[in-house]
């Protein structure tokens, strides 16, 4: 792996991957011995989601456990929109991508088990067995620098850090619209580039930065949804914003998360009181699915009038819970709190965009030549809402599933074969001297998201919603036609369009189902076919069908 600069030049590669987390490097590496791949990544090569991943990733590793009752949970949580053919494939797959990581060096945790050693699986919500692979509480850190450390050695491979993808370039090629790259902006220099490939993979993250709370590095702002989206293609399901229960409550901790694996190990919710009130919700209490865990406590804490719940493990030994939670409780000391001796202040916050642009089961999109793997996609794993520890999962198996097919394609387009496309067009913008504008509206967006499109919904504040996205979008897009181009600008036109297709997703789905809650239709409507809330870009925008 390379890391690589370039001039204004238009670079030509065979596979353009677009973010580095679990998804874009999984993908990168299983194409790296035969074909030539550039990375780009918005910001240092190993950020974004994967490397702040804590509680593990899902697979059926036990004797006791089975594909059918991980594929039963997976079904469960999803509330009845997931696609089996999407799980079964997925659970399937689980060991397999556990034993990859395994000989690229993840140090999962293990447990002396009748004199020999055996991998420890924690429990999370929704999962009726013990089945998430960890390395301690920091797992995503552990495979992202077993990621990145394996493309280094890979000389195929280059990566672009602080490159951030703009739009994607489509032309026709042999009578057939397809990608054929992106615009990229350098981090550094500001200038526009342009690299070409014909096969590109957004491998983009999700969109929680949509919300004013959230547990996700700043980078997650829906980008590659809007791109695709853009270029045609359709997307699914982005109702389904999930919030995760327990994030924890402190001014400067930015929504630190406090892993569910704490509620695996025996962490009960409390009241302020000191009360436990799961129970009244699920039979399965702190271990429900996480779409009923986060509304009762977003139903507690507003009957109460309170700011946060309690997350309470210390009844558990210090050593246990040092052991298995090094870098939260560290965490949680450096802002005062000792989770060995009190409980923690917690409050839910935005977590994993469940839905985003559909793909099949090799990850294609509806645009030829383009493919998505990882949170950006849907590939109707999650349904309604993701079962914890099924996301790790899913970013290695459909990003393997596209380095596959795109390896399979022996007619494919050659890099040479591609058009050159125009260059990016600076000559009628200028810089603006009101920047102030662009982070005024991206705090009003992820306000009002928070307070109109948050855990409980009703028709009336989304249409609210609506209507004040409708005015900032105007604005954003009038910025964007007169002024230079700043990560923010591209980042916050990017925030908009996602918020407006979450808040017409979730003005289509009339009824409440999995993380969908809204008070006008407080059911599951018996009579709707279950199916994904579908949007389609204006049919002048859309590509041909492959
Ligand atoms: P990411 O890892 O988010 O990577 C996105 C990449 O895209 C980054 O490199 C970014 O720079 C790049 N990028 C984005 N936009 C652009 C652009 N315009 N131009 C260039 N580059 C761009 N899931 C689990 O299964 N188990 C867990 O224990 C778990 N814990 C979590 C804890 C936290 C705090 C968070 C935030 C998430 C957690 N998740 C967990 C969810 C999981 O981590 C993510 O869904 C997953 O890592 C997403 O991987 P990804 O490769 O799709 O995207
Ligand atoms: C966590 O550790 O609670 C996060 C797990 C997930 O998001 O899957």
């Amino acid at each position: 792996m390379a890391a690589t600069q370039m001039g204004p030049a238009q670079e030509r590669f065979d596979v353009l991957i677009i973010g580095s987390g679990a998804a874009g490097l999984t993908a990168a590496l299983h194409l790296a011995p035969s074909r030539r791949v550039a990375i780009i990544s918005k910001g240092p090569v190993d950020e974004g989601s994967t490397r702040y991943a804590q509680g593990g990733i899902s697979a059926v590793l036990d004797q006791a456990d089975s594909f059918e009752s991980h594929v039963a949970d997976t079904l469960d949580a999803g509330a009845g929109l997931c696609e089996l053919d999407a799980v079964r494939r997925t659970v399937a797959e689980g060991p397999e991508a556990i034993n990859w990581l395994a000989g690229l060096g993840v140090p999962f945790t293990r447990e002396a088990h009748e004199g020999r050693s055996r991998l420890h699986l924690t429990r999370e919500g929704g999962h009726s067995a013990r089945r998430v692979a960890h390395a301690a509480d920091a797992t995503g850190l552990a495979i992202e620098e077993a990621l990145v450390g394996t493309a280094r050695g890979q000389a195929r491979i280059e990566v672009f850090e602080r490159h951030l993808a703009v739009d994607l370039i489509l032309a026709s090629v042999e009578g057939r619209r397809r990608v054929i790259g992106a615009y990229v902006q350098d981090g550094e220099t500001r200038e526009v580039q342009t690299i070409l490939a014909p096969m590109v993979i957004l491998a983009t993250g999700g969109a929680s930065k949509v919300y004013l709370y959230s547990s996700n590095p700043d980078g997650a702002t829906g980008d590659g949804i809007a791109m695709a989206w853009r270029a045609g293609c359709r997307v699914a399901n982005m109702e389904f914003m999930q919030f995760h229960p327990t994030c924890l409550f402190h001014p400067q901790a930015k929504s630190f998360l406090i892993s569910e694996a704490v509620r695996g190990e025996g962490g009960r919710l409390l009241l302020p009181d000191g009360t436990p009130f799961m129970e009244r919700f699920d039979p399965r209490a702190e271990l429900a699915p996480r779409d009923i865990v986060a509304r009762a406590i977003d139903y507690e804490m507003k009957r109460l009038g309170v700011d946060h719940v309690y997350l309470d493990i210390s009844h558990r030994s210090p050593e246990f819970v040092r052991e298995h939670f090094p870098t939260i409780h560290q965490r949680c000391l450096e802002f005062g709190f000792d989770m060995t001796s009190e409980p923690l202040p917690v409050v839910p916050a935005a977590h994993y965009t469940c839905g985003g642009v559909m793909v099949d089961a090799h990850g294609r999109t509806d645009v030829p030549g383009l493919y998505a793997a990882g949170e950006v996609s849907y590939t109707g794993l999650h349904g309604a809402n993701r079962m914890a520890s099924n996301s790790l999962l899913e970013c290695l198996v459909y990003a393997r599933a596209a380095a596959r097919h795109i390896l399979s394609d022996t007619d494919a387009l050659t890099p040479e074969a591609l058009p050159r496309p125009p260059n990016w067009d600076e000559s009628r913008v200028t810089d603006s001297d009101e920047e102030v504008v662009v982070s005024h509206n991206w705090d009003e967006l992820r306000r009002l998201m928070w307070d109109y499109v948050g855990i409980v919904r009703a028709r009336d504040r989304l249409l609210r919603a609506q209507r004040r996205i409708h005015v900032l979008m105007e604005e954003v897009h009038e910025y964007y036609a007169h002024y230079r181009i700043t990560p923010d600008l591209i980042e916050l036109r990017n925030l908009v369009l996602v918020a407006q297709i979450i808040v017409r997703s979730a003005l289509e789905r009339r009824e409440s189902r999995g993380l969908h809650f809204i008070r006008d239709f407080p059911e599951r409507d018996p009579n709707l076919h279950p199916g994904p809330t579908v949007l389609s870009p204006p049919a002048a925008q859309r590509a041909e069908p492959d």
